[in-house]
């Protein structure tokens, strides 16, 4: 009968104890997913005020819900108003460069609660046809966020576009700009893959990269190849240099966020003002993938699409070793303009 008893009470506190470690759970995914939207972090300087009323939480959800529904396309503009959501002009850009990792930049950036993305590259400044729009267009065209977050935009075009800098400077000439660079032989390669995946999926040939990035006729590095162009990082750089002070710049090493991600994003929170909020935590290695992938908190995580770490084709090794020779000077140069030196060949 005491045994019965037992046993019965021990069932009982089994049935008990696993409902308050299921509640626990529950708790710690919502309060990690409402985060994001959560005022934790108010921003320093001149990226607006330190803070903002506490929102209770049930609110946020309703926020949050009341977001995605406007994005639907099913809450009112006056809903939008009355909750405070605003759609800003960013206060940072992704500027460049192609396959340096702005993808993953922008994603990794966008864990820490005071950053909302820009989803899709906006191509405003670089393209003559949306340049033409306005700044109103280019404004629509951001997420909604709390006054509080900064948005953040990358267009990877931006970095090499003739006209870029002084529109952007005449949108906000103390904006802050980040460059994410890789070494430049392997981002021209990378740069290369991609063109090549793509006329693959339509079917057509193409040349292969030895041949378009050295001239046949004198042997010599051909520069008007554009994916030789682009990995010349300080002739793009010192055009930007015309309108904005070096200052205004933080350069991100695209090799080290492949390998070493929080470092380097480190980097970019203190560059931008920001309180550091994104942890190891955040980012976990996924060995399939061979890259991190983000976590945003217990129940939500994602990996960057199969675009984004394709295979190289293989490159003749002279090939290699010419494009060293050639970007050297450039990378030298590069260095001592931006105080940041690479372990660059
Ligand atoms: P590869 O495809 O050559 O490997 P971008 O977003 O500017 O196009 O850059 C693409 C590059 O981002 C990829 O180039 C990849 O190496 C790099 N990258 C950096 N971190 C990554 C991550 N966590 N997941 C996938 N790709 C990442």
């Amino acid at each position: 009968m005491l045994f019965k008893q037992q046993a019965l009470l021990r069932q009982k506190l089994f049935v008990l104890g696993s409902l308050a470690i299921g509640s626990l759970l529950y708790l710690v995914a919502r309060v990690g997913s409402l985060d994001r939207l959560q005022p934790l972090c108010p921003i320093d300087g001149r990226f607006g005020p330190r803070s903002q009323d506490e929102i209770p939480l049930r609110a946020l959800q309703f926020k949050r819900g009341l977001l995605h529904e406007f994005r639907k396309g099913n809450a009112t503009k006056e809903q939008i108003r009355l909750h405070n959501l605003v759609q800003q002009l960013p206060k940072a850009i992704i500027i460049g460069v192609r396959k340096g990792g702005t993808r993953a930049l922008l994603e990794m950036l966008n864990l820490h609660p005071a950053v909302v993305k820009a989803s899709q590259e906006i191509h405003f400044f670089d393209n003559d046809e949306n340049y033409a729009k306005g700044i109103e267009w280019y404004r629509k065209k951001m997420p909604f966020s709390y006054p509080h977050q900064i948005t953040i935009e990358k267009s990877p075009a931006y970095f090499i576009t003739e006209e870029v800098p002084e529109r952007i400077y005449k949108m906000n000439s103390s904006i802050k700009l980040l460059i994410i660079v890789r070494e430049p032989t392997t981002r021209a390669i990378s740069d290369y893959t991609q063109v090549l995946e793509g006329k693959e999926r339509k079917n057509k040939t193409y040349y292969k990269f030895e041949k378009l990035a050295i001239d046949p006729n004198t042997c010599e590095v051909n520069t008007k190849y554009k994916a030789v162009r682009t990995s010349i990082y300080t002739k793009h750089l010192e055009r930007w240099l015309k309108y904005f002070p070096i200052e205004q710049f933080h350069i991100v090493d695209g090799d080290r966020l492949i390998t070493e991600p929080l470092t380097e994003l480190q980097l970019v929170e203190k560059f931008l003002n920001l309180p550091p909020r994104i942890s190891q935590y955040n980012l976990y290695f996924n060995a399939t993938r061979g890259f991190y992938c983000l976590r945003f908190n217990i129940v939500f995580n994602k990996c960057l699409a199969g675009s984004k770490g394709r295979i190289h084709p293989e490159v003749d090794t002279s090939v290699i070793t010419k494009l060293r020779k050639f970007f050297h000077p450039f990378n030298q140069k590069f260095y001592q303009i931006t105080g940041r030196t690479f372990n660059w060949p």
